[in-house]
């Protein structure tokens, strides 16, 4: 399972990369509004950070103008991924798209049947929205779940963004549940790498050592 960082935020980028751990970048059109920056200088510096998937997402709701969006989109950096909604439009810019050799990340998934479609249709990645599918009382990890299944059975090509993570038991479910990615807000990342056992072990060496070093 791959660890991608959902954030526009640069800094939040480049400490976790320092970990080691992340291989791609996911941004929405809320996250790049957050950090108040212009679109395309925020979307180059993360690719100047993360050698790997950077997901940009279009905001035309209509194929051709997505594909045009697209396409402008794409010449940032090779590693652009296009974000495109799981609408009927959607399906449409992502089949042109997957045409011209330009990749794609079909979000905003919320049934089975749609991420069937946006594989059908060609699409590099498809996006179930764990964390708003629970906010609804439905359960967001049996979405992944049943993707998983369904493109087991049929061997689609199309990778499992686990996305809309809003704690880490999400991570560990996503990871059983076979999700190729989780894509994993900064805070829920740092909260994965700890455990109270640890720093309370490493106290405890540390207090040892210090009773022998001089020795
Ligand atoms: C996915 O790519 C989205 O950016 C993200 O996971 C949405 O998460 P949210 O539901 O916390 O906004």
């Amino acid at each position: 399972m791959k660890i991608f960082i959902d954030t526009a935020n640069v800094e939040e980028i480049r400490k976790a990369n320092r970990l080691g751990v992340i291989s791609g970048v996911t941004t929405n059109p809320s996250l790049i509004a957050k950090e108040g920056r212009n679109f395309q200088e925020v979307v180059q510096e993360i690719c100047s950070i993360v050698d790997g998937p950077i997901s940009a997402e279009v905001i035309s709701l209509e194929a051709e103008s997505m594909v045009k969006e697209a396409e402008e989109l794409a010449k940032i950096h090779p590693n652009i991924v296009i974000k495109i909604p799981m609408t009927p439009e959607g399906l449409t810019a992502t089949k042109i798209l997957k045409n011209k050799g330009i990749k794609t990340n079909v979000t905003l998934v919320f049934s089975a049947n749609q991420a069937l479609l946006a594989a059908i249709a060609g699409a590099t990645y498809v996006s179930p929205f764990v964390g708003r599918l629970d906010d609804v009382g439905q359960n967001g990890m049996d979405l992944i779940r049943d993707i998983v299944d369904i493109f087991d059975i049929y061997g689609f090509n199309t990778e499992i963004i686990a996305a809309s993570i809003r704690h880490p038991m999400h991570v560990t479910e996503a990871a059983k549940a076979g999700a190729h990615i989780a894509t994993v807000p900064f805070k829920v990342i740092m909260q994965m790498t700890k455990h109270p056992l640890t720093d309370m072990g490493i106290e405890k060496f540390l207090a040892d050592w210090e009773t022998v070093k001089n020795k």
